[in-house]
């Protein structure tokens, strides 16, 4: 662990007005600060940065913590190398080995151990005999010479022990390995994960080589073999060659499915092209393509699965604010095959020629229902008016329903009230689902972070008081730990009540003391957002007091009597076993020492 002393310093050091204005821009209100929450997207500010208490909460989706959790959120890091971070950004040192002990392998220990990897396997591909196939294949692609070794390229033999005893020379353990998805371990037996494969190092922003994705050289199957996500590594969170696109894409970004569209169309100088890893776009992707670029041309293979993930695309990038366009290709099934065969001057004329998100659909409408008769030219019309009652502004709307008219051959004002028709259904169905998920986080239904907390609305509501008024006040906490007000572990009706009084408890009986951002090492960040909403919800009541403790106790107290009479000899969900010794530790110093 990180001593106690280095992570007061660092939350200390760290105003956390100035860190979260690094990412967020934030305007004063009153003594606290608001923006737009980097967490979720919305169009007015419900994130607030406290510096009174050194926190922030979003009132839109729940994230919430200290400067801390904010880190490890958006830089997609453990506790630990948050606190890393932010010790670094402000001059502390943090001692070299904290951090590492029992926690399996570090991130540190896979990143040396996935450099290692990438150095065999290119090595490999560049000069051992059995990469020959290796080497015609990527000749046969087309591949020079020089973006094999731009990229890392490299090759893994059709071998099972091949990788292993490689790094198992360079010390790095069977743990290690298959922490990292390099091998697999049956029955104690472990062994090469990536076989008989052209090996594609995944390389962050931060130039660390985070995973490996594995092509066959011929038609089996599986194609590709990805690392799967660990806790250094999500698929969802990251885009092939990202760190090298980074410095091109200010003004657009080219986004394509495969790896090798990406690799063809570096070489051919489109070095502002990225792909996700095997998986479709996501929110985080969006989110994360939003930091870098103004505009996305979306390159997607021409078959329908292409066309589809082209049409969620352009939903999640159009959330994130980013304007899209979308390649026409004809002739090849993706752009390496395009560029392969028609050269890249030929693709740049598509990319100046892309159209517009509305110009892509209104096509694709077109091309389902050939106009060669009325009933066509009926379901043609009907399925544009939806897709044009879509769009947010009247302009935009007047200009698609000229433009969808003339394209059908028909007049534009029957469209124009088909798709006001529309419009008026789509804002009532928006407007249930709006209600229907209102009610359901009222009944704590659909709560993943609480998921008992629906099973007992009453205790878990004064639960969420008790642990409101002892995240604050340092009062209460002493009151509970002198046992004037009683409350013990066994009274929280959920697990993560539960935990979350022990914690509080057992660092308030600590020598040193309680503080928020220690929870951090504990709680998932989903976890840190909710325990902050119990303490802002807290704030807004004007009792805090002895009473509102007593009272919320007493709540938890009759409940647990009910539960105990409903369940006899049913025992309560067990706690890890660090929370029980922790706990036996207090109830100790409660006891008054040994
Ligand atoms: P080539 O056939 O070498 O041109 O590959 P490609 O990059 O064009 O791949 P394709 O269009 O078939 O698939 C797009 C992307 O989906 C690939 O780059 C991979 O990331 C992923 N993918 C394809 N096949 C598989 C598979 O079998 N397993 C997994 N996990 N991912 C795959
Ligand atoms: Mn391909």
């Amino acid at each position: 662990m990180i001593p106690r002393s280095v992570i007061d310093e660092v939350v200390r050091r760290s105003d956390i007005v100035q860190v979260i204005g690094m990412y967020v821009q934030l305007k004063r209100a009153g003594s606290n600060w608001n923006g737009l929450c980097p967490f979720h997207s919305e169009k007015s500010p419900s994130f607030t940065v406290f510096p009174g208490t050194d926190s922030f909460y979003c009132f839109g989706c729940g994230a919430g913590g200290d400067v801390i959790t904010f880190i490890k959120k958006s830089e997609n890091l453990d506790y630990v190398d948050a606190v890393r971070l932010l010790a670094d950004r402000a001059g502390i040192e943090v001692p070299d080995d904290a951090g590492n002990e029992n926690r399996g392998p570090s991130r540190e220990r896979i990143k040396l151990m996935n450099v290692a990897a990438a150095k065999i396997f290119h090595s490999c591909l560049l000069n051992d005999a059995a990469a020959e196939p290796a080497r015609q294949y990527l000749k046969k692609r087309e591949i020079a010479d020089a973006t094999v070794r731009h990229f890392y390229l490299g090759y893994a033999p059709a071998d099972f022990s091949w990788l292993y005893p490689r790094l198992h020379a360079q010390g790095f353990t069977d743990e290690e390995m298959t922490a990292g998805f390099l091998c697999g371990n049956s029955n104690g037996r472990v062994y090469d994960y990536f076989r008989g494969r052209v090996i594609y190092p995944i390389v962050d922003t931060s130039k660390n080589v985070v995973a490996f994705g594995g092509r066959v050289l011929d038609d089996s199957k599986p194609k590709y073999l990805n690392t799967s996500d660990t806790p250094a590594f999500k698929k969802s969170r990251n885009l092939f060659a990202l760190n090298y696109a980074r410095d091109y894409c200010q003004d657009y970004l080219i986004l394509c499915e495969g790896y090798m569209d990406v690799i063809s169309m570096h070489q051919a100088g489109f070095q502002n092209a990225v792909a996700t890893l095997g998986t479709a776009i996501t929110e985080e992707h969006a989110r994360i393509i939003a930091k870098y670029t103004k505009k996305v041309i979306l390159s997607y293979d021409s078959d329908g699965a292409g066309q589809n993930a082209t049409d969620k695309a352009m939903k999640l990038l159009d959330g994130v604010g980013v304007p899209v366009r979308i390649l026409k290709m004809e002739g090849a099934k993706d752009p390496d095959e395009y560029i392969k065969k028609f050269g890249k001057e030929k693709f740049r004329a598509l990319i100046e020629g892309s159209r517009t998100g509305f110009e892509f659909r209104l096509e694709s409408v077109l091309s389902k229902f050939p106009q060669n008769d009325d009933q066509n030219r009926l379901r043609a019309a009907s399925e544009l008016a939806d897709i044009i009652s879509g769009y947010g502004s009247a302009v935009e709307r007047d200009l698609y329903s000229s433009k969808a008219a003339s394209a059908l051959g028909i007049a534009v004002e029957p469209l124009r009230e088909d798709i006001e028709k529309y419009r008026r259904r789509r804002i009532r169905q928006m407007n249930n689902e709006a209600g229907k998920e209102a009610v359901e986080v009222l009944r704590n239904f659909n709560d993943r972070i609480n998921p008992d907390a629906a099973r007992n609305v009453r205790a878990a509501s004064a639960e969420e008081a008790v642990l409101g008024l002892l995240l604050l006040y340092p009062e209460h906490r002493d009151s509970v730990l002198r046992g004037d007000v009683k409350l013990e572990s066994e009274d929280f009706f959920t697990l993560l009540g539960r935990k979350a009084f022990d914690s509080i408890m057992s660092l308030h009986a600590d020598t040193e003391g309680f503080s928020f951002s220690l929870l951090g090492e504990f709680f998932t960040d989903d976890e840190m957002g909710r325990l902050k909403s119990y303490e802002v919800n807290r704030t807004k009541l004007s009792s805090n007091g002895r009473e509102a403790l007593l009272s919320a106790a007493r709540i938890l107290h009759e409940e647990r009597v009910k539960k105990e009479q409903s369940e006899p000899g049913k025992n309560a969900p067990s706690l890890s076993d660090s929370l029980l010794e922790k706990r036996r530790k207090l109830q100790q110093k409660k006891d008054g020492g040994h």
